[in-house]
């Protein structure tokens, strides 16, 4: 009988994040590498996080992946792997994933994020390879860009990249959580799978909108005003930069035709309600990525005022509040 090749089951934890420069479109025509358009900028949440334990098995004749207690058809999960075990190389055998993510999956809360950063992290050691952060981050975007920015904790930037084998579209970290401890209040207006994925919305705006190519060429200037911004810890600059950022990425996504809208009423009443409290002194701004949750990110005296606004607001299900956190781990 042949020997059968032991590999221990390994778990990695990762962090969702939320860009407060945001990605929004592929440089690469058939967005196999999930090459960004523009770079982007981030910040890892805490209390929002995905574990995923991977176990290879000389005896699985598939890739099995379960994910929050369901087994997965979605045949991008094993292609995924293929696609790690490929550049790990040598010949590895398929693997059993269990993925569990702590909060709604598929709403605009950044699950694809977490859920590829922490499997790229796991399959890796599972293999019992060991690949560094940056070699991580680029892994971690092939299955979805914003992923490469969860290997990495408190505020991090992603490159664009210029190269077309993408070993140069990677996140590297800013400044690390504790340097400035911000926090984020998230008003969850559905707890439904959005209707456009963030990819098909991506695509279809870069396909059909006329301001996709105004969102890029001021998205990447804004970046550049927003790194100054986090390094000089400038609250009000970066949430005005932030707020454009987000603002701007929704006008592109509304002028495609048809219409990508995400929002829903209890979206715009937070934005109107965060504004307000900004204008009323407290130090606090908006994002909203492709879904209708509006997160709020606010200095942490703040946060108990801005959760007890956003709770009062009809339409919103549930308040979820959180530091910034770390990047990923193996347990
Ligand atoms: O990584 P994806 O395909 O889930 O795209 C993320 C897109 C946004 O969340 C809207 C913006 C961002 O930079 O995270």
């Amino acid at each position: 009988m042949p020997e059968e090749n032991v590999y221990p089951s390994i778990t990695a934890v990762a962090g969702a994040n939320i860009a407060l420069i945001k990605y929004w479109g592929k440089r690469d025509a058939p967005h196999e590498l999930n090459l960004p358009s523009t770079g982007s900028l981030s910040i890892t949440l805490k209390d929002l996080f995905t574990t995923t334990e991977v176990s290879p098995s000389d005896g699985l004749e598939t890739d099995e992946v379960w994910l929050n207690g369901v087994r997965s058809t979605d045949p991008r999960l094993p292609e995924y792997l293929d696609r790690i075990r490929h550049r790990l190389g040598g010949s590895l055998p398929h693997c059993k994933v269990v993925s569990t993510n702590n909060f709604p999956t598929s709403a605009g809360l950044a699950s694809s994020a977490s859920g590829f950063a922490a499997l790229a992290a796991a399959t890796v050691g599972a293999y019992g390879k060991s690949l560094d952060h940056p070699a991580l981050s680029e892994l971690a975007r092939l299955g979805s860009g914003s992923a490469a920015r969860s290997i990495f904790g408190g505020f991090v930037l992603m490159a664009r990249g210029h190269l077309m084998d993408g070993s140069d579209a990677i996140a590297r970290p800013l400044i690390d959580e504790r340097q400035w401890p911000l926090d984020v209040v998230i008003a969850i207006t559905s707890e439904q799978a959005k209707t456009h994925s963030s990819r098909v919305g991506m695509v279809h705006t870069m396909a059909t909108s006329p301001y996709y190519p105004a969102w890029v060429e001021h998205n990447e200037q804004r970046l550049v005003m927003a790194q100054a911004a986090v390094e000089r810890q400038d609250f009000e600059a970066l949430a005005d930069l932030s707020e454009a950022s987000a603002l701007q990425m929704h006008a592109s996504a509304l002028a495609a035709e048809p219409g990508v809208i995400y929002w829903h009423g209890a979206t715009l009443d937070c934005i109107h309600r965060i504004r307000e409290l900004r204008q009323s002194g407290v130090a606090v701004f908006f994002t909203v990525d492709a879904g209708p949750q509006v997160k709020a990110v606010c200095l942490p005296e703040e946060t108990e005022k801005v959760s007890q606004a956003l709770q009062d607001i009809s339409g919103v299900q549930d308040v979820r509040c959180t530091g910034l956190g770390p990047g990923v781990r193996l347990l």
